[in-house]
């Protein structure tokens, strides 16, 4: 241990706390870079020189924060003495203290106030009741995340950058330098196939692929800060924040009611927490694949009612199909049928609700929406008939045409021929 890390931990057992909570947050210097960058950044040894040459493109140092906000020390002394303790200088932070070295400036709204009255002031607040804040300070762990093991000192960007280690596209990895580790995480006894799985989820594919950033990836659900792993009483929370139809469904349900009591989690019972896929329709009832399976009977009385909610959501995808078919059929004949396909949509939308509605785990509730359905696809087939009959009208009011116009040729014909023959005779 440095003699700088036995002075800190000294003074944080005499004086009850420690010696870098006790300053007040360091002022910007502004742009100018100071003696300390100045020598660091042509040092030897890169453990030296990187953090200098990295900190160029950190936050803080284009809010014109030095080296001392963090280390503490003199950036106007351009010799060795810069890094004296009588001036505050701190080494390296022990990792028990980075969240006060940070939360100094970071807890305190008044000072944040100054640079971004939008940021947030309770990452400290919320770090200590996270998993990996209470086993630091309540277990002496190191191993867990500290704000540095997220946010890589010296290079720290705003979560917007792309470049940040905490952008949305980014965060699986940050996490993953731990929690993918199945030997740093060995001790623990706890999963490290939670990125693996991540990756094959449609959260992950609506990202990566769709650049929808709306789709969550581990903060999203388990916390920035307050890291822990959702609660059975609060997954359904958790996915609700975005699904909020299916959670307000399924919150009237039985299945909410009895899942916490059975120590069931929520969504996840049905959907996994990590590797999260499409879901379809094969999810319900008891075919391969269906997520009932694993508690229902085909044969029990609630077996009988997910079996009867899969047929209504079955005979609803039928006459949807059927109607679009008949449909199409006119449209290609040459008969205008696209305000009867436009009013068609609304069947499609009425099995996205009736999809929905399956999680209320009642026949009443998916039978409202596919009831409203069934009568827009009857009377888009009807239309579709009545199109098909005009079609035929269509097609025999021709074919008389066709002969009508026939035999009046041949009528012609015969008649020129027998002129000829009356002219040539004569
Ligand atoms: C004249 C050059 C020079 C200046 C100015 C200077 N340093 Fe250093 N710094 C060094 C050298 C050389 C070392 C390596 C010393 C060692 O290994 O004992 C070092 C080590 C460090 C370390 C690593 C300590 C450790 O225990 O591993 C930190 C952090 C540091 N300096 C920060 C600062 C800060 C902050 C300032 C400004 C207040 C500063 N330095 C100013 C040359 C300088
Ligand atoms: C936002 C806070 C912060 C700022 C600003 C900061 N550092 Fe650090 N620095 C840390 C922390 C925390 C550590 C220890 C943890 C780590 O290395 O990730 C550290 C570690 C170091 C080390 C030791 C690296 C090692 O691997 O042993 C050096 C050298 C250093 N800093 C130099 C600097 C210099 C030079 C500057 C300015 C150009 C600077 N730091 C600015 C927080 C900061
Ligand atoms: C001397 C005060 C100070 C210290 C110490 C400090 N910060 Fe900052 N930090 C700021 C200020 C000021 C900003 C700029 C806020 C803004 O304008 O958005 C900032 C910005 C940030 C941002 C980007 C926020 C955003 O969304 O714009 C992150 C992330 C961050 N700091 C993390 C840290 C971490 C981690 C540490 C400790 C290793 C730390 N900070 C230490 C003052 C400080
Ligand atoms: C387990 C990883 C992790 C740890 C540990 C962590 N952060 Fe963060 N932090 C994040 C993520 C992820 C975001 C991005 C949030 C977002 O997308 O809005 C973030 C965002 C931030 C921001 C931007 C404003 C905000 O709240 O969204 C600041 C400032 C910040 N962190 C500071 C800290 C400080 C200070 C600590 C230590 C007390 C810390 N962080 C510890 C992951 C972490
Ligand atoms: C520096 C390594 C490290 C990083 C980075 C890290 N963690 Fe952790 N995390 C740990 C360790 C160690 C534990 C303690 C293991 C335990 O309690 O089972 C832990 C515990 C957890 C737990 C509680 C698990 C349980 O067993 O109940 C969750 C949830 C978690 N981390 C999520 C995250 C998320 C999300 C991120 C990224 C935003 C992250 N962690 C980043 C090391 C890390
Ligand atoms: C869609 C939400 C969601 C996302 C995204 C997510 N998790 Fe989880 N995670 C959960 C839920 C829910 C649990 C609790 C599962 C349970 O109780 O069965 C959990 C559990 C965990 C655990 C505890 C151990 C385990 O596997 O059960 C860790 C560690 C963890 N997640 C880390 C991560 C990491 C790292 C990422 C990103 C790669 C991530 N999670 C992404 C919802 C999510
Ligand atoms: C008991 C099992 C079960 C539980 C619990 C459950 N779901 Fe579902 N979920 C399903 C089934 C089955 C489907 C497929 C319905 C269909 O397509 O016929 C589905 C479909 C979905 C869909 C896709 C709907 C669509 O438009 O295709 C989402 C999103 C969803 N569920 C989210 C959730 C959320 C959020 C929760 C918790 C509030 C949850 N689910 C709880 C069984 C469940
Ligand atoms: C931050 C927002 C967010 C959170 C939190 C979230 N999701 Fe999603 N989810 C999305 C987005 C965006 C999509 C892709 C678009 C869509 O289909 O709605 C999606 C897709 C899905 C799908 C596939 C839907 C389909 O059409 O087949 C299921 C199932 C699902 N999520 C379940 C869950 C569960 C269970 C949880 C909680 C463990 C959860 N989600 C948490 C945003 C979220
Ligand atoms: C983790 C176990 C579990 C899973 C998985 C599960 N259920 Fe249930 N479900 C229960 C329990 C327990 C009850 C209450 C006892 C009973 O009625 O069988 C119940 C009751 C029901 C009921 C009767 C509700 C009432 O009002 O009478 C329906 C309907 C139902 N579930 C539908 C489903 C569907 C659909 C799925 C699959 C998508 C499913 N369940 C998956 C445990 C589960």
């Amino acid at each position: 241990m440095s003699q700088a890390r036995v002075g800190l931990t000294l003074a944080f057992f005499l004086f009850g706390g420690s010696p870098v909570a006790a300053q007040a947050p360091t002022q910007a210097q502004g742009p100018e870079k100071g003696t300390c960058a100045t020598c660091h950044e042509i040092l030897p040894a890169a453990r030296l020189s990187d953090p200098a040459k990295a900190y160029v493109n950190d936050v803080h140092a284009s809010k014109g924060f030095g080296c001392v906000a963090c280390h503490g020390g003199d950036a106007t002394n351009a010799g060795l003495g810069a890094m004296d303790p009588a001036k505050g200088y701190v080494a390296i932070p022990a990792r028990e203290q980075e969240a006060q070295l940070c939360g100094r400036c970071h807890s305190d709204a008044q000072f944040m106030k100054q640079y971004n009255p939008a940021l947030r002031v309770d990452q400290e607040r919320e770090y200590l009741t996270s998993v990996h804040g209470q086993r630091l300070n309540r277990a002496g762990d190191t191993r867990v995340a500290t704000c540095v093991s997220c946010h890589p000192a010296h290079s720290i960007r705003p979560p917007s950058d792309p470049q940040s280690s905490v952008h949305p596209l980014k965060v699986a990895e940050t996490c993953s330098t731990c929690h993918a580790d199945a030997e740093y995480m060995a001790s623990y006894g706890v999963p490290t196939d939670q990125h693996e799985k991540y990756e094959r989820s449609i959260h992950w594919t609506m990202i990566e692929e769709e650049h929808d950033l709306t789709a969550p990836t581990c903060n999203d659900c388990h916390g920035n800060h307050g890291a822990a792993p959702p609660g059975i009483s609060w997954v359904g929370n958790t996915c609700g924040q975005c699904h909020s139809v299916m959670a307000d469904f399924y919150a009237q349900s039985v299945h909410a009611r009895l899942f916490p009591m059975l120590g069931v989690p929520g969504c996840v019972a049905c959907h996994n927490n990590h590797e999260i896929l499409p879901a379809g329709d094969e999810l319900l009832g008891f075919d391969e694949g269906a997520a009932c399976v694993r508690c229902h009977q085909a044969d029990s009385p609630s077996g009988e009612k997910i079996v009867a909610m899969r047929g209504l959501i079955d005979s609803l995808k039928v006459a949807a199909h059927e109607a679009d078919s008949i449909l199409l059929r006119a449209e290609n004949a040459g008969v205008e049928v696209s305000q009867a396909l436009f009013d068609l949509e609304g069947a499609q939308t009425a099995l996205v609700h009736a999809r929905a509605a399956v999680h209320a785990f009642t026949i009443d509730a998916v039978t409202e929406y596919v009831d409203a359905g069934l009568e827009t696809t009857s009377e888009a087939y009807d239309r579709g008939q009545q199109a098909m009959g005009e079609l035929r009208f269509r097609r025999t009011g021709l074919a008389i045409s066709v002969a009508i116009i026939l035999a009046l040729i041949v009528g012609l014909i015969l008649r020129i021929r027998e002129l000829d023959r009356k002219t040539s005779t004569t």
